[in-house]
């Protein structure tokens, strides 16, 4: 029987639960053994009682599970050889030629990384005598097939990451909570979310709450930031507007690469000689990433858990390592380095100070 393993890495994300239930009773019911390897790379490198046959029963109930129950770390050890040679000696001690990992974009590029040493990862623990000649020979090639989880929304080539929308539910009803009592003070708030390099979370929240201002990496404010803000911000109290609500990036900076932090905006909107706004932050930090999964959430993982284990077993040697993506509400098969590629260039891009270019790549252009 064909041996498939599943793990989750990098941080984890709502949905991911979806997606190994979708994977187990999948393989299963293709007639394929489905190992879930515990603690993701770093299961892979320890092996052992990481690395657990899973039966159609034991994902009972998963779907409305938050987080990853089969766990996830961020492995250092994996970046290193010797830690891919462990992660590959404990594959074949297992018979596990195939693995879907559902993770982010930096979990998917080490995915991609194991896979083009494999047949080399191989021939070394043969000549150290770590695996004989014999116990390699069926594991000529290694199949991997990439999910992306993460809630930051930033991987190129798909529409969603399996999580983004459970977070961005998750902040339009903290944003509403928040609202009440903004209201009932006349103050004002700048709510910093999460989303890394990216302005997804921040911006689709603040379209959905109707936000005052926004700040994302992807589009920094012109020079005159400050004025425009302040200067928006007054004509809705004028219009009668009793709260203000500020949303923040994380990793929202200035046009010079200076970051703008959620005390500068806060200064700015207290400023007696301004609008002498009554001052709160409030950082919303990981209550974005936990909890359970939202429906779509739950709906792509399961689907494209199903399209991973067909991905498997379509592979042939040629075939290079997909990811499974969602676009225009199709599930869809993309190559993976192609996708890595563009999200780094995406990054390079905010890194070069070249907005135009990132705006493009991350298809945020309607928001001029
Ligand atoms: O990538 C997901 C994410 O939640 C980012 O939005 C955030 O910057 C980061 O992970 C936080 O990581 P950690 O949980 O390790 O602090």
């Amino acid at each position: 029987k064909r041996r498939i393993g599943m793990m989750t890495s990098g941080g984890d994300s709502p949905g991911m639960n979806g997606a190994i239930r979708a994977v187990v009773r999948t393989a299963i019911d293709a007639g394929c053994e489905v190992y879930c390897i515990y603690e993701g790379y770093e299961g892979l490198v320890k092996g052992k009682d990481f690395i657990r046959k899973f039966e159609w029963p034991f994902v009972r109930g998963w779907l409305s599970e938050g987080g990853t129950l089969i766990g996830t770390a961020r492995c250092m050890e994996f970046y290193e050889r010797p830690g891919r040679l462990l992660g590959a000696k404990n594959m074949v001690l297992n018979g596990i030629d195939a693995l879907i990992i559902c993770g982010g974009d930096g979990s998917l590029t080490g995915a991609d990384k194991f896979r083009a040493e494999w047949p080399g990862l191989l021939e070394e623990l043969v000549q150290t005598g770590e695996l004989t000649a014999e116990q390699t020979k069926p594991f000529k090639h290694l199949n991997i097939v990439g999910l992306v989880g993460s809630i930051d929304n930033d991987m190129s080539g798909t529409d969603a990451t399996i999580g983004c929308y459970s977070a961005l539910g998750r902040i339009c009803e903290m944003v509403d909570y928040i609202e009440a009592t903004a209201s009932s003070h006349s103050r004002a708030f700048v709510i910093e979310v999460m989303g890394r390099h990216c302005g997804w979370l921040a911006l689709m929240a603040g379209v959905a709450t109707g936000a005052d201002f926004v700040f994302i990496p992807e589009k920094p404010r012109a020079e005159n930031w400050k004025e425009e803000m302040c200067g928006l911000i007054a004509e809705h109290r004028k219009f009668g507007k009793r709260k203000t609500i500020v949303i923040v990036a994380e990793g929202a900076h200035d046009q010079d690469g200076g970051k703008i932090t959620c005390e500068m905006i806060k200064d700015l909107l207290a400023d007696k000689k301004g609008l002498a706004l009554d001052t709160r932050i409030t950082t919303l930090g990981h209550v974005q990433r936990g909890g359970t999964a939202c429906a779509y959430d739950r709906m792509i993982a399961t689907l494209q858990g199903v399209e991973a284990v067909k991905a498997v077993l379509d592979a042939t040697p040629d075939t290079p390592t997909p990811f499974i993506a969602i676009n225009e509400n199709k599930i869809t098969r993309k190559p993976l380095v192609q996708a890595v590629i563009d999200t780094k260039e995406v990054a390079k891009a905010i890194e070069a100070r070249d907005f135009k270019k990132a705006m493009g790549l991350r298809d945020t252009e309607f928001i001029d």
